[in-house]
């Protein structure tokens, strides 16, 4: 049996980006500093609630707002499920690990694609039926108190030609008919918007988006909101953005841009920066969250911010 590592609180002596209710384009932009803007109509979500993390542009942070967010929540006593929805590098996979039953044969490692295919073939016995696998057969712990981690790898794509059908609302049912009790679900969604995206799209209540400042990015987030507005109209009215999060943030003009229009597109969303920091990319050779890693780390203070103001009833840590 091996030892789950607490996640620790934050230390109070962090500086936090201050909250702001209303978004501020008068000040000149020399005296403008980053803070977290929380509109008066925002509210906060109640466990159990499932979040993707959405974007379709790469590299803009989303894997690691999945495991931060997910971290900060463990931390506060919260059980929170991480699903690996991105087959390309099985990022979140390999960054915090995997931990199997002893004992458990390689064939019966369950991951995301089973969920949604079944058990695999047998090759000896080509005619046995193939059997469901739940979410919760494919849930397993991390290194991590309260972090568990549903894996998968490349061959997630498989989904998009091998499922007859109902791949839409696959995830979504996978997560109802779950017997176990999480407080929190993080989806980490891929870019391509593959049928596999949009199931884990269906299957949020909450969206959040992370944005990188950049010119192509800004264009990226005029195609996500398309993609998001599409979804709420037609499979999903429920998912609500309840977040947008220019990550790797400088200061700059484009990134001033970039909030305000954020907060203009989304009136009740959080908009906030998450300051970019070294420390945040050393994380994933580690093997442990940011948090772990370098608890002082600015990011690591602005995704924690971002998390206790998500949820509602965040027991304190
Ligand atoms: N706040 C940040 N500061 C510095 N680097 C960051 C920050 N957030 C993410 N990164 C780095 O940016 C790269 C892309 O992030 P990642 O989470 O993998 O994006 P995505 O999942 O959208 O492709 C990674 O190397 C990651 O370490
Ligand atoms: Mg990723």
């Amino acid at each position: 049996m091996t030892t789950l590592t607490p996640i620790p609180p934050l230390a109070d002596d962090l500086e936090f980006l201050s909250i702001v209710s209303q978004w501020d384009p008068e000040t000149p932009y020399q005296q403008w500093i980053p803070s977290t803007l929380v509109p008066a109509t925002f509210r906060p979500a109640a466990p159990s609630r499932v979040f993707v993390v959405t974007n379709n542009k790469g590299g803009v942070g989303k894997t690691t707002t999945a495991v931060e967010l997910a971290a900060a929540w463990a931390s506060m006593g919260l059980r929170v499920r991480l699903i690996d929805g991105d087959p390309q590098n099985a990022a979140i996979s390999f960054w915090l690990g995997v931990v199997y039953p002893e004992g458990l044969p390689v064939a019966e490692r369950y991951n995301l694609r089973h969920v949604f295919l079944g058990t695999d073939k047998d090759p000896n016995n080509p005619n046995a039926p193939v059997e469901d696998v739940s979410l919760d057969q494919a849930t397993y712990p991390t290194a991590f108190k309260n972090l568990y981690v549903v894996p998968c790898d490349d061959t997630l794509t498989r989904v998009e030609y091998e499922r007859s059908g109902g791949t839409d609302d696959a995830l979504r049912y996978a997560i109802a008919e779950s017997q176990e009790q999480f407080d929190v679900t993080v989806i980490d969604a891929s870019r391509t918007m593959s049928l596999v995206t949009l199931a884990c799209l269906i299957a949020a209540d909450d969206a959040i988006i992370p944005i990188k400042p950049g010119v192509l990015d800004a264009q990226g987030s005029v195609s996500i909101n398309k993609v998001i507005a599409k979804i709420q109209r037609r499979q999903n009215p429920k998912l609500r953005v309840a977040a947008i999060l220019t990550t790797m943030w400088e200061k700059s003009n484009l990134a001033r841009e970039v909030e305000e229009s954020a907060a203009e597109d989304y009136p009740e969303a959080i908009v906030s920066p998450v300051r970019k920091t070294v420390s945040i990319a050393e994380a994933p050779a580690t093997h442990s969250p940011t948090r772990i890693h370098a608890p002082r780390a600015t990011a690591v203070a602005d995704y924690g911010q971002i998390a206790r103001l998500l949820l509602d009833s965040v027991s304190a840590a």
